[in-house]
C-alpha cells in the first residue's frame, strides 16, 4: 500500500473513517473530496490524507482529483430523500437520484478521464432496481451503473446494516433507551445480519490488493442473524436499560414514520425506511478473502457497555432486577 494513492469519495462519513485510516496505517496516500470541510475535519489528524472541499457531483472535478490516484473508492450513501417535485422515471426522491445514481455515473465518468482503471462501490443488500423502497431501487441503479463500466476493473460491496462506535444503529436505540421506558418499534421482524466497521474496511483494502476482485460483486453480512427486536433488546441489556420494547403493526409503524417526516428536519424513521426493510438485510455469504467476521457480542460492548461507576448504576439495577 506504500506509494499507492486513493481517492475516497464519501470519505468524511462512518465507514469512510474506519476505511481511511487501514488505508494510513499501510502507508497509502487518500484524497477524500467533501461537501463540507468541517465534516472531515477528524482525518486530519491522519499524516497521509488530504480533505478537500468541492462540488463532489461534478464529473470534471472529480476527474481532477482522481488524477493519478490507483483506485477511486465510492462510499456515498444517504438514508432519506426530500419527496422533490423532480423525481425521475424511476420513481425515486432527488437525494437518493444524487447520491446514488448521478455521482455513480460521474465515479465512472472521472475514473475514465483520469484513467484510473479501478472502482470500488459500496451499495447495500437488497439494492434492485424493482425493490420496494426508493433507496433500494436507487442503490440497485447505481449499482447497475458501475457494473456497466465494463472497461473499469469494478467491485461492488453490499453490507447488511454496519455496526461500529459512531453507528447511527445500535447507538441510536441506545439514546432512545436512555430517555424512553417504552420503545415502540416498527417492524420488529425484519432481519437483519450486522457487519463490524472494520471488517467492512479490511474487506476493502483486501479487495485494493486482490487480483481476481474485479466485475464481482461481495455481500457483507456478520456471523449471525437477527430480528430488529432482538438487537434493541441486546442493546438495552447491554447498556443495562430495563426497557418495554413493543413491537408495532404495520398501520402504527406508517403512521409513526409519517409523523417523524412532518416533524423531524431529519427524521429518524421515514415510510421509505419501513419499505427498505421488508426485504430481510442477510447473505449466505462469508466474508470474502479469507476474513473472520468480527460477532456483534465481541465488539459492541467497547462501547455501548457503561465503564464509569454513574454509567454503570442502570447496568447493576439490571442485573439486581430493580
Ligand atoms: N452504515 C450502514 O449501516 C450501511 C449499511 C448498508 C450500506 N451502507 C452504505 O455504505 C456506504 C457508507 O455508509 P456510511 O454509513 O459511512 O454513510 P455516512 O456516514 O452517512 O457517510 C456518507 C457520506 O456520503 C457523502 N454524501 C452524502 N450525500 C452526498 C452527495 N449528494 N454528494 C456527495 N457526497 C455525499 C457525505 O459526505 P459529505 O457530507 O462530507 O460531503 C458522507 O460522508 C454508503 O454507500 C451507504 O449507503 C451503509
Amino acid at each position: 500500500m506504500r506509494n499507492r494513492s486513493f481517492l475516497v469519495l464519501g470519505g468524511s462519513g462512518f465507514v469512510g473513517r474506519h476505511l481511511i485510516a487501514q488505508l494510513a496505517a499501510r502507508g497509502a496516500r487518500v484524497t477524500v473530496p467533501t461537501r463540507r470541510y468541517e465534516r472531515a475535519k477528524h482525518l486530519l489528524l491522519l499524516p497521509t490524507v488530504e480533505v478537500v472541499e468541492c462540488d463532489v457531483g461534478d464529473a470534471r472535478t472529480l476527474a481532477r482529483l482522481a488524477r493519478g490516484k490507483d483506485a477511486l473508492i465510492n462510499l456515498v450513501g444517504v438514508l432519506h430523500s426530500r419527496r422533490g417535485r423532480e423525481r425521475g422515471p424511476n420513481d425515486y426522491g432527488p437525494d437518493f437520484a444524487a447520491a446514488h445514481v448521478e455521482l455513480a455515473l460521474a465515479a465512472v465518468s472521472a475514473c475514465r478521464d483520469a484513467g484510473v482503471g479501478r472502482l470500488l462501490h459500496v451499495s447495500a443488500i437488497g439494492a434492485a432496481t424493482d425493490a420496494p423502497s426508493e433507496y433500494l431501487r436507487s442503490k440497485g441503479y447505481g449499482e447497475r451503473a458501475v457494473l456497466a463500466a465494463d472497461d473499469l476493473a469494478v467491485t461492488v460491496f453490499r453490507p447488511s446494516v454496519i455496526f461500529g462506535p459512531e453507528d447511527r444503529f445500535l447507538n441510536l436505540f441506545a439514546q432512545l433507551a436512555r430517555w424512553f421506558p417504552v420503545l415502540p418499534l416498527a417492524c420488529p421482524q425484519a432481519l437483519f445480519q450486522p457487519v463490524y466497521v472494520g471488517d467492512v474496511a479490511a474487506t476493502l483494502v483486501a479487495a485494493l490488493e486482490a487480483r481476481d476482485a474485479a466485475g464481482k460483486v461481495f455481500e457483507l453480512g456478520g456471523p449471525r442473524r437477527y430480528r430488529l427486536r432482538e438487537l434493541v433488546e441486546y442493546v438495552c441489556r447491554l447498556t443495562g436499560r430495563r426497557r418495554l420494547v413493543i413491537g408495532l403493526p404495520d398501520w402504527a409503524a406508517r403512521l409513526q414514520a409519517r409523523a417523524m417526516e412532518l416533524a423531524m428536519p431529519v427524521p429518524l424513521l421515514t415510510r421509505d425506511n419501513l419499505r427498505s426493510m421488508q426485504v430481510p438485510s442477510v447473505t449466505d455469504q462469508p466474508l470474502p478473502f479469507g476474513l473472520r467476521a468480527t460477532p456483534l457480542e465481541a465488539a459492541a460492548p467497547a462501547w455501548l457497555a457503561p465503564s464509569g461507576v454513574r454509567e454503570r448504576y442502570p447496568q447493576l439495577r439490571w442485573r439486581a432486577r430493580r
